[in-house]
């Protein structure tokens, strides 16, 4: 893999590396990295639609952005189908999970908007049918850029394959309500190479996906960050003694670990639009230990680049493990060092009791970390459980040096604005 970089000034770097003796510092359950237990009798946002990974308006900066006083949030959604022959048991019952469960095969982005916040307004698709390329409509971020209220939608486009691209609308507001218009010429980006990241011919559970445009608070330019695995054949990686760190004695032992290569990859812009992108080596590699580092994302905070991400148990590598939900790392430039938070990279996970209760946490600049709720149990051995498809709690958290503290919790979805921009 190509480590260094000399483009558009860009200094080169080195991936920084989420090892194996990070991760064993892992521990579920701890009070301070923990989300509270969600209760099974949340309420559900729409009943007619699943909703998943929320997208908060924001700008280049990172602050969450309403406009004209409304707030304006994009999820990931697919229709519920309660009455569809295809998800009835045996006993002809609603087979909600195996809905939820086929929900990525038809995601879709939608968009909802609120004076407060919370309890969002149903707002509708964003590109109409047709529009988008591919089958999903995965992943992204929309980007508020002007007072004119044009809006970047950066997303992923997949199956087939998978693309970074972008859509350019606008919103309007009114003082019922809001809409997205425009959103009809999808403009691909760029794809895995194979040379820095892994592609579907390499291998077949390749991540590529999950744009997060930003603009470097230091340097002023454009950059993204994106979700992907280390370029090479499934198999071929090594786990050698950079990716094992320091570990006691019985603990080198890698077992399988090589097929685990997730990685937070970096692109630079070479316009000013955003039209026009060079990816850059990855800024973290998690060779060893994880093969998902999934909807990554920056905080800018007294100086710092904090870097989250999200994560699964099912996605950690042999003899290491840890909580579904998100992890963390730090650093005083953007390429790097990166350092895990708490030690071990763990920020804010699902407790063991509810390992399912939340995923795809998205942590603001205000320190609220909003995500989407999975499913609850509903009984004392976790046999029965109820489906979400539907916003979870926001929790409050304290971000101090390489530490964060679990502080608060607040109401489901509760995603209020940092700045307000009026429209002209
Ligand atoms: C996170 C995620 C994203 C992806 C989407 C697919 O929940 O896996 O990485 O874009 O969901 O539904």
């Amino acid at each position: 893999m190509k480590t260094t970089t000399e483009k558009f000034g860009v200094t080169p770097h080195q991936p920084s590396l989420w090892t194996r003796a990070d991760a064993l510092k892992v521990r579920a359950d701890d009070p301070t990295t923990t989300q509270p237990l969600v209760s099974a009798d949340f309420p559900v946002l729409n009943n007619d639609v699943f909703i998943w990974d929320t997208m908060p308006l924001r700008d280049l900066d990172g602050n969450v952005t309403s406009v004209d006083g409304w707030s304006v949030i994009f999820t990931l959604t697919a229709d519920r189908h309660p009455n569809d022959p295809q998800y009835l048991d045996e006993d002809g019952n609603y087979d909600i999970l195996r809905d939820w469960n086929d929900r990525h095969g038809r995601a879709k982005m939608y968009y909802w908007f609120s004076r407060t916040g919370k309890n969002w307004e149903f707002g509708g698709r964003v590109m109409a049918e047709g529009v988008s390329p591919t089958a999903r409509e995965w992943a992204g971020t929309p980007i508020l850029l002007n007072d004119r209220g044009e809006v970047d939608l950066y997303y992923t486009a997949v199956t087939p394959g998978a693309t970074i691209v972008k859509v350019r609308g606008r919103v309007v507001t009114t003082e019922h309500g809001v809409s997205m218009v425009g959103f009809e010429k999808v403009k691909p980006l760029f794809e895995a190479d194979g040379n820095m990241y892994q592609t579907e011919a390499q291998n077949a559970f390749w991540g590529f996906r999950d744009p997060w445009p930003f603009r470097d608070p230091k340097d002023g330019k454009l950059y993204m960050l994106f979700e992907g695995n280390v370029a090479g054949e499934r198999g071929s990686h090594k786990v050698g003694e950079a990716e094992i760190g320091d570990v006691p004695p019985g603990y080198e032992d890698v077992g399988n670990s090589r097929y685990q290569t997730a990685c937070v990859g970096i692109a630079v812009a070479r316009d000013a639009d955003g039209d026009d992108w060079e990816m850059l080596p990855p800024l973290l590699t998690a060779v060893g230990v994880n093969d998902q580092t999934e909807r990554p994302h920056f905080v800018f905070q007294d100086g710092k680049y904090y870097l989250f991400t999200i994560s699964h148990t099912f996605t950690y590598a042999d003899g290491v493990t840890g909580p579904d939900g998100v992890y963390g790392f730090v650093a005083d430039s953007l390429f790097g060092p990166y350092v895990p938070l708490n030690g071990s990279g763990l920020v804010l996970g699902n407790p063991s009791s509810q390992p399912f209760q939340t995923y795809s946490h998205y942590v603001m600049p205000n320190g609220l970390v909003t995500s989407f709720i999975d499913s609850v149990p509903t009984d004392e051995t976790g046999t029965q459980i109820r489906v979400g498809g539907t916003e979870a709690p926001t929790v409050g958290m304290k971000i101090k040096g390489q530490q964060t503290f679990v502080v608060a919790e607040y109401d489901y979805g509760y995603i209020p604005p940092m700045l307000d921009v009026t429209l002209k």
